[in-house]
């Protein structure tokens, strides 16, 4: 079936024409640049920058796909979470195509569909060993979700059978990204920034505490965070340049390139260390204790490459295979919105307007 995906939950304006799990294409519009200066989405921003880009996103869509709105059998849309005035802009694309040429509307959960991304044709890659010559991922699954609003971890037993097992409490790990990114000055969104800096870097495993219990499978960044920003702060102290009265992130930030290139690159390369250990090791001990030999990952941060590798390492150890979605389907896009609603037809969910 052809299906119509449409998703703009935060920043990301994107529509996507699929035949099942075939992309036939995914056309996406970010407003990213736009929140550069304020290091982190404006809601506002982000909803007036889909409606005065969405009908063009529409048009490449359908163009690039060579399908005509009038052989599209189902329409998906993310309805939620996200940003309100963002989703109500998708959503009400969708109603009005919809009505228009009265074709059923499936509505998405953001979160259920960056766990469909493996799932899309050339959207996942086997990375483990244990995984050769059954390439295709299918349920039940451990997914891990690491985006910049989620970070959850789930057992996934079927389209629409998710169990939680665990959740982060504060930040979500792109949000500790983009949050540590700003406090270094290397800009937004913070993720490929760090990633960039901490390329080829001195890792100390001593300076921020990124070990955690594998017991709990909830998550917790805000801790080292602070950690980043006491670390920073000591260091100004140290060399003189902070006096002790200054301790705002704010005002921490715009003496942070004091540090030198090479000094923040290491605190770069430090943080991401930790960061990626603490999600390798709850994603191992999730699958460990579901007894689950299959682990799926989605959301912005799993397009980071250390994160990549070291998952890569630790289920080849313990006999899981890894699913990784390709780089492009990491990141916001209505592709696995469209695959997600085109599995939940088949399987009878209906929606109304
Ligand atoms: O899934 P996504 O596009 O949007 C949300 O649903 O939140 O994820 C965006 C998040 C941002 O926080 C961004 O910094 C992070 O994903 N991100 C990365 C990388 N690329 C994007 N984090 C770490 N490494 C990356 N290469
Ligand atoms: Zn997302």
């Amino acid at each position: 079936m052809y299906v119509l995906g449409i998703e703009t939950s935060c920043d990301e304006t994107s529509i996507a024409v699929t035949s099942d799990n075939k992309i036939l294409a995914n056309s996406v519009s970010s407003s990213v640049h736009l929140h550069r200066d304020f290091g982190g989405v404006i809601p506002e921003i982000a909803s007036r920058y889909h409606v005065e880009y969405i009908n063009h996103v529409l048009k490449k869509a359908l163009t690039g796909s060579g399908i005509g709105l009038n052989k599209i059998d189902l329409i998906a849309v993310t309805t939620r979470p996200g940003l309100m005035g963002s989703l109500l802009v998708g959503a009400a694309m969708a109603e009005a195509l919809s009505l228009a040429g009265n074709i059923p509307l499936m509505s998405i959960d953001h979160i259920h569909a960056h766990l469909y991304a493996g799932f899309m044709k050339n959207g996942a890659s086997i990375k483990s060993k244990a995984g050769r010559g059954k390439p295709d991922l299918r349920f039940p699954f451990v997914g891990l979700v690491v985006s910049g609003g989620h970070t959850s971890l789930f057992t996934v037993n079927g389209v629409d059978d998710y169990k939680l097992l665990g959740r982060t409490f504060d930040d979500a790990a792109g949000e500790a990204f983009d949050k540590v990114a700003k406090l270094l000055n290397l800009g937004y969104p913070g993720g490929p920034e760090i990633e960039k800096r901490a390329s080829g870097c001195k890792v100390n495993k001593k300076i921020f505490p990124g070990r955690s219990s594998s017991e709990d499978l909830n998550f917790s960044f805000s801790g080292l965070k602070t950690s980043v920003l006491y670390y920073v702060r000591n260091r100004l102290r140290d060399k003189h340049i902070l006096s002790g009265d200054k301790n705002k992130p704010d005002q921490i930030a715009r003496l942070t390139n004091n540090l030198g290139h090479k000094e923040i690159n290491d605190i770069a390369a430090s943080f991401q260390e930790a960061v990626t250990e603490i999600l390798t090791e709850k994603a191992i001990a999730a699958c460990q204790r579901e007894g689950m030999r299959r682990l799926a990952l989605g959301g912005g941060v799993s397009a980071n490459t250390q994160l990549r590798k070291k998952l890569s390492a630790r289920t080849v150890q313990n006999g899981i295979r890894l699913y990784l979605p390709q780089k492009r389907l990491c990141l916001d896009n209505a592709a696995m919105v469209a695959g997600l609603g085109a599995a939940l037809y088949k399987k009878g969910r209906r929606c109304g307007l």
